[in-house]
């Protein structure tokens, strides 16, 4: 750990997930002298950078959905290419050993990258005791390490997964989604309370790798947040995967008996009870809000506990930020790296930078991903706008097909009147990176002629979109408008 040389600092960010640890880059980028706190420890006992996103959330569970992925197209997928594979075995501890040192090999580099612009970072909690003055703590002993002063302070402490009453975490058994990003075997049976992003990306993993999951959904919606059409294409091919999806389902109550977790849950049928062997509660996250600061400072809390802050992540106490999932908007790293930014320029001076919250794009990691940026067609049509919609499948890209990756489709919404593009919604195989090019158009405010007048090369995934632009004005040239 490198060591504060002085108490004082122009910033210091508490927190160095995404949002914390690229505001602290941008921040010392601009000039400021920078310190950045943190106090998570690895699975190791070490002190690391990165916090959920690198540690227990994006960057393994990506690791891991790529395994995974590997090892059903060697079980299921290369047949077709005339590829057999004689004998097949899953390998649990390499897999894991493999995306830990994904993980530690990225946490590092944040370490590099902090020396290299010359931030500075102490490991421990952090606590703001007044508008200026910061102590930090041993996050276990709770013995003061050092108290310093910023005239600048933010806050980027991220989410912790919400806990159920009815299900509390029990070693090994009742898990959240950071432990189950650590099974050393696949389970035989595996419950997940909650089908959102989270649910969905930890039951593609243990699924492909052989477990029969049953992911339990209250609500009576799928991914309520997804254009409906999208949503629905999404949830027939997972349940093809083998997915067993149960809408409307609330749990009611988890036991574990017998080195297994009993569980009872409601439909609209009454009360049913099911038996696994892992049971994993991913009902959301909620913001790091408490402990931080006292109520004396006047930062203000709403009823979720998200910090409250204004468009420029502003609190109540204007030099002190809060950024990412600790504040208000999608729990998203891309978002709260965003507003990073935004927070470094803004105290360097530079007041025009803003995040854009119409354009936050969205993924999920499953086979094939969903992802969409700006508007549904339900948002539309409630909102009263009319609209224009093309859509393309992937059946019909010659690309897609000779990559055997032919399922899902490309749903373009523009405004009837302006013909601008208010929404891009895709399933597909690399729908992560094809919606980069949708966020980019509709940041430049192309309409969907635009994008059907924009050249793209053949053969690629990403003609879909141009073919779903075209279809916008009936003119695709692969589908019969
Ligand atoms: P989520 O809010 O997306 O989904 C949780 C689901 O649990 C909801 O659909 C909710 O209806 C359901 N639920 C709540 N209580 C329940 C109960 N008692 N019984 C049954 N179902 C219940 O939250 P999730 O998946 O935990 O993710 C947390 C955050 O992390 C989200 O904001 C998400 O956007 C973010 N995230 C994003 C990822 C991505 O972009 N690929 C990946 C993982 C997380």
């Amino acid at each position: 750990m490198s060591k504060a040389n002085t108490e004082k600092w122009d910033v210091v960010v508490v927190g160095a997930g995404p949002a914390g640890y690229v505001a602290a880059i941008r921040c010392a980028q601009l000039g400021l002298k920078t310190l950045c706190i943190d106090e998570w420890i690895d699975h190791k006992g070490n002190s690391t950078l990165g916090g959920t996103c690198l540690n227990v959330g994006c960057i393994p569970s990506k690791a891991m959905l790529e395994s995974s992925h590997l090892y059903q197209q060697a079980k299921a997928g290369f047949d077709q290419h005339g590829i057999s594979v004689s004998s097949l075995e899953i390998n649990v501890e390499t897999m894991l050993a493999r995306k830990n040192q994904v993980v530690q090999d990225l946490t590092q580099g944040i370490k590099t990258l902090f020396k290299a612009n010359n931030v500075a970072e102490i490991h421990g909690r952090a606590k703001i005791t007044a508008l200026d003055t910061i102590v930090i703590s041993d996050r276990k002993t709770r013995k003061k390490i050092k108290k310093v002063k910023a005239k600048n302070i933010i806050i980027a402490t991220g989410s912790s997964p919400v806990r159920l009453q009815q299900a509390k975490i029990e070693d090994d058994y009742i898990i959240d989604s950071a432990a189950a990003l650590e099974l050393d075997k696949v389970p035989g049976r595996l419950g997940i309370v909650g089908a959102g992003a989270i649910g969905l990306e930890l039951g593609s993993v243990w699924s492909r790798l052989g477990s029969e999951v049953v992911l339990l959904e209250a609500m009576n919606d799928f991914l309520p947040l997804t254009d409906k059409k999208l949503s629905n294409i999404a949830k027939r091919s997972l349940t093809k995967q083998g997915l067993d999806i149960r809408l409307n389902s609330r749990m009611v109550e988890a036991k574990v008996k017998n080195k297994k977790v009993h569980i009872v849950y409601e439909d609209k049928n009454g009360e049913h009870k099911e038996v696994f062997d892992k049971l994993v509660i991913a009902v959301g996250r909620k913001p790091n809000s408490d402990r931080i600061f006292g109520e004396e400072l006047g930062i203000e809390i709403d009823e979720r506990h998200s910090i409250m802050v204004n468009e420029k992540c502003q609190t109540s106490v204007p030099h002190i930020y809060a950024i990412g999932d600790v504040v208000r908007g999608p729990m998203l790293a891309h978002k709260g790296s965003e507003e990073g930014v935004m927070v470094a320029e803004n105290i360097a001076g530079n007041h025009h930078v803003e995040v854009d919250y119409e354009l936050v794009p969205y993924v999920i990691y499953t086979h094939p991903e969903i992802a969409w940026v700006g508007k549904t067609e339900e948002e539309c049509k409630t909102a009263g706008i009319k609209t224009n919609i093309g859509s393309f499948p992937f059946a019909a890209s010659g690309r897609a097909r000779a990559m055997a990756e032919a399922e899902g489709q490309v749903k373009i919404i523009a405004d009837a009147e302006t013909d601008r593009v208010l929404g891009v919604h895709i399933f597909s195989a690399q729908a992560s990176e094809l919606i980069a090019q949708a966020v980019l158009m509709m940041e430049m405010q192309a309409t969907a002629e635009d994008m059907a007048l924009t050249m793209f090369a053949h053969p690629t995934l990403s003609e879909a979109i141009h073919e779903a632009a075209l279809s916008v004005h009936g003119q695709a040239i692969h589908i019969k408008n």
